[in-house]
């Protein structure tokens, strides 16, 4: 049987909130190891962040709670208030792995693979949005702060400004937001940014993201203005980059923690001791590069660049939407790569890239950090890949070198990166045999270098910059 939408317990007469963040997630998701109620804690930094400043400000979270299956909700998470929006199992399909994941998703990442346009989708969307937007109006307070994040929910601040026009209302995009000549295929393209408009602040993680955005809402609505603020409906709305920082303590913490610096040795050693590891981690996404990764490594084994004796590479994939037929495809041609790549160059009871298709628990990831000497971070398109800044957070002693693609947003900050452009394989090479090569001055002035830029500002300041950047609109 189809759940219905309303198939998840709302709070009931909850007092209204003067801080709301909206999210297609909430904090939480369901735990199936703890039980058919069980909940866990969302994964990512993000959620560390908006919870403390939801905690200081009488705050509400209000997202989807991850399944469309009847369940009761917590109604609080670390002290803050949890207001479930439910999709159902249709709305599944249309809304999250249809629209946003198959048109949006693509679309603003290059088209690396071609979005789908469907009208039936783009009602679903339009009709999660309007739900989420509700939620928001019956929820906030009167001149209430409202923060909306992400490409699933770039209708949700023109829906609540129509009848919420008191409060003050954010948005932030997490993932790229593309230039003119990609974004004009979108059939509703007037739409979204007539959406994002309604916001009184639109932040973005790169300012080229921010003037992309600015110059098609000059082009595609009534909005006039500069790449920085427009006037748009009698309003002025800002534009901006506020890059996303990693949960900086969180990170440093772990990585100073004794057990996780000898579980870090002891990964080295089932590794067979390397001299050198190579790490790659990335949601198991098109978008990542990883299959290009590991053309690269046989390729350097193949020319004797590389030993197997010596190097090896270890993947971690993190399952990500599974039911979507390009995430399938992927994974499929990335596992008959790999498990090519260790056909032709794995010694006996030693792969050279050791896969893992799975989530990583908190420590054992930064346990991985610890021990790898080579990050690999090389999407084709990223708005700012956080495992970049996370494993130079964990580099407290100076080492380890960061291989770092220019089309990620965290490039336009970690400049004493490898950087390296994804598309080029015979660039991704040389930048691992650098990386490989690089002694250890080159080494300590890099990370030095990678440091003083991630580890200046915590997530929690980002999370502040932008609610003082709202507040000051
Ligand atoms: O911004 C990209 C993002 O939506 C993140 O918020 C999230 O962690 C990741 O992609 C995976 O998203 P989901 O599993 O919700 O599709």
């Amino acid at each position: 049987m189809t759940p219905r939408p309303d198939a998840v317990t709302p709070p009931v007469d909850e007092p209204r909130a003067s801080l709301v963040v909206v999210a297609n997630r909430l904090p939480v998701q369901p735990d199936a190891e703890a039980g058919v109620n069980g909940w866990r804690p969302s994964p990512g930094g993000l959620v560390s962040a908006l919870t403390s400043v939801l905690q200081r400000g009488n705050g509400l979270w209000i997202g989807w709670p991850g399944t469309s299956q009847h369940r009761h909700v917590p109604a609080h998470y670390e002290g803050i208030r949890l207001r479930p929006v439910p999709i159902s199992a249709d709305e599944y399909e249309t809304f999250y792995l249809g629209f946003s994941n198959a048109t949006l998703w693509p679309l603003y990442h290059d088209a690396i693979r071609p979005p789908a346009f469907h009208r039936t989708w783009w009602q679903s969307y339009a009709r999660v949005n309007r739900r989420f937007a509700d939620a928001v109006t019956e929820a906030a307070a009167p001149g209430a702060t409202v923060w909306v994040h992400d490409y699933q929910l770039q209708l949700v601040p023109r829906m609540v400004r129509e009848r919420r026009p008191d409060v003050r209302l954010g948005f932030f995009m997490h993932i790229p937001f593309p230039p003119l000549e990609l974004f004009n295929q979108l059939p509703w393209r007037r739409e979204i940014v007539e959406g994002l408009l309604g916001a009184d602040l639109v932040g973005f993680q790169t300012r080229q993201s921010a003037a992309n955005f600015s110059r098609l809402a000059r082009r595609l609505t009534t909005a006039d203005g500069t790449d920085a603020l427009v006037q748009y409906e009698g309003r002025r709305v800002r534009t901006g980059a506020f890059p996303i920082t990693a949960d900086v303590a969180r990170f440093a913490a772990a990585a100073q923690d004794p057990a996780v610096r000898a579980r870090a040795k002891e990964i080295r050693q089932d590794l067979g001791d390397p001299e050198v590891i190579l790490l790659g981690v990335d949601r198991l996404d098109y978008t990542k590069g990883i299959q290009q990764r590991a053309k690269a490594l046989a390729e350097l084994y193949a020319d004797h660049s590389l030993d197997p004796e010596h190097h090896v590479m270890v993947q971690i994939a993190v399952p990500s939407r599974e039911s979507d037929a390009h995430y399938e495809r992927e994974r499929h041609e990335l596992e008959q790569v790999v498990s090519q790549v260790n056909g032709d160059y794995g010694l006996v009871g030693r792969p050279v890239i050791h896969y893992l298709h799975q989530n990583m628990p908190f420590d054992e990831l930064v346990a991985l950090y610890l021990a790898a000497d080579v990050m690999l971070v090389t999407p084709f398109r990223d708005g700012m890949n956080l495992v970049a800044k996370e494993y130079v957070t964990c580099r407290t002693d100076l080492t380890g070198r960061l291989i770092l693609s220019e089309f990620a947003g965290a490039a336009t900050e970690l400049r004493g990166a490898f950087i390296v452009n994804p598309h080029d394989l015979e660039g991704v090479k040389e930048a691992i045999r650098s990386a490989v090569r690089a002694g250890p001055r080159e080494t300590r002035e890099r990370m030095a270098r990678l440091r003083r830029q991630t580890m200046r500002r915590d997530v929690y300041d980002w999370a502040t910059t932008f609610l003082g950047a709202l507040e000051s609109t």
